[in-house]
């Protein structure tokens, strides 16, 4: 099964609209291998000049969060059409930030995937264990809950209206990545998930990512495994050259 791979770059809370502009300039001059795709998710103040940028590029635009209604009192969101205005075709949802700080519950992310589903935006529904989680041996039973909960009621057509991304927190900014086994190993439990909430054509066609660390250093074992379908980049996607290293992973 081939799956067309996705190396997702980001930004968190991180670049000036003058930054962001260089930066997606930059990545978006230099065109992706065939049979791949880049996606650069800037903060809120930059996604409209991101999206001005990469217009005439392959690379997509992506947002870090999606409301699920079209507009109204929802005061610090932004709404799928407000996303599709500037250029944007996807959303992450669900980032453990957005969980550990903002206090996002798997319903209320459940809630985003269906709306931007709906609105025709793709969701990057993140899941992943804590350090913690994984000491204890509970790994797979709180990603299965994660997945399910923010899965709940969201038919799909097509394996490719989804991805997820699987960021276990313990590796997210510190440097740590999970081993190439211990990732694959979670990125087929995941699919053999999905294969139960859909049919198994649809799991084989839903891209799974891999974050956590992902740097020009581990792109190319990450990526050479078989249910590894790309990376959600943080702190490496905030340089061209690193970036523009794991985009052309070998
Ligand atoms: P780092 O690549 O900085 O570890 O961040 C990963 C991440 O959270 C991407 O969403």
């Amino acid at each position: 099964m081939s799956r067309t791979s996705l190396l997702a770059g980001n930004w968190k809370m991180h670049t000036t609209t003058s930054e962001a502009r260089q930066l997606a300039a930059a990545i978006a001059n230099q065109p992706a291998p065939s049979n791949r795709e880049v996606l650069l998710a800037p903060p809120m103040t930059a996604l409209a000049v991101v999206g001005e940028t990469v217009k005439n590029s392959n690379v997509l635009l992506g947002s870090q969060n999606i409301c699920w209604e079209e507009q109204g009192a929802f005061t610090g969101e932004i709404s799928p059409a407000m996303l599709k205005d500037v250029g944007g075709s996807m959303a992450i949802i669900g980032h453990s930030e957005r969980r550990a700080i903002f206090a996002e519950t798997d319903s209320l992310i459940n809630q985003r995937v269906q709306g931007a589903l709906k609105y025709g935006i793709i969701p990057i529904l993140c899941i992943g264990e804590t350090l913690e989680e994984r000491e204890a041996g509970t790994t797979m039973t709180i990603l299965e809950g994660q997945l399910r909960a923010g899965l709940v009621d969201t038919p799909l057509t097509s394996g490719a209206d989804l991805v997820i991304a699987y960021e276990p927190v313990w590796a997210i900014g510190t440097g740590k990545t999970a081993s190439t086994a211990q990732a694959q190993e979670v990125h087929l439990f995941i699919r053999g998930l999905l294969a139960d909430i859909y049919q198994k054509d649809i799991a084989d066609q839903i891209r799974i990512l891999y974050g956590g660390s992902v740097n020009p250093a581990n792109v190319d074992e990450l990526m050479a495994q078989e249910d590894i379908d790309g990376a959600l980049v943080g702190g490496a996607a905030l340089k061209a050259d690193s970036f523009l290293r794991i985009i052309n992973y070998q």
